[in-house]
């Protein structure tokens, strides 16, 4: 199997990996195929009414393309909104690494699957906040009568 040289780079030198303290949406997904498992983090900041990556980091137990494609969609996601990070594709990771194996195709799914998953981690906690709690129906104690 031959691998692009770009690949075998963000093997052997990925960026943004790591774990994350505290991130603001973090999405995991596995390929029940192989076992194989990937995290990613993602920190959110308002910039001009956008939603913007302001940071981002993976962790990933998995082969070589499982890895490559991790630093890759975080390269790419890294200062885009949200908008656009939700529409980056495993084509799109797999043309920036110049092209995966087909064998190996599969692998860039858990990328593009992890990063959707951050954004509607942090959509779903973002909804949350600042909205009024639902009200209840209010109990008042029965009133005493007047002797
Ligand atoms: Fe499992 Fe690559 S073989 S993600």
């Amino acid at each position: 199997m031959q691998y692009s040289k770009k690949v075998l780079n963000r093997f052997m030198n990925p960026k943004n990996q790591g774990k994350m303290q505290n991130p603001d949406g973090f999405g995991t997904v596995g390929n029940p195929r192989c076992g194989d498992i990937m995290t990613v983090y993602i920190k959110v900041k308002k910039f001009k009414k956008e939603d913007i990556i302001s940071d981002i980091k993976f962790e990933t137990l998995g082969c070589a393309a499982a890895i490559a494609t991790s630093s890759m969609v975080t390269e790419i996601a890294k200062g885009k909104s949200l908008d656009e990070a939700f529409k980056i594709t495993r084509q799109d990771v797999a043309d920036e690494l110049e092209g995966l194996p087909p064998l190996k195709m599969h692998c860039s799914n858990l990328a593009e699957g992890a990063l959707k998953r951050a954004i509607e981690d942090y959509r779903s906690k973002a909804g949350s906040k600042g909205k009024a709690p639902k009200k209840t129906a209010k109990t008042t104690a029965p009133r005493k009568k007047k002797k």
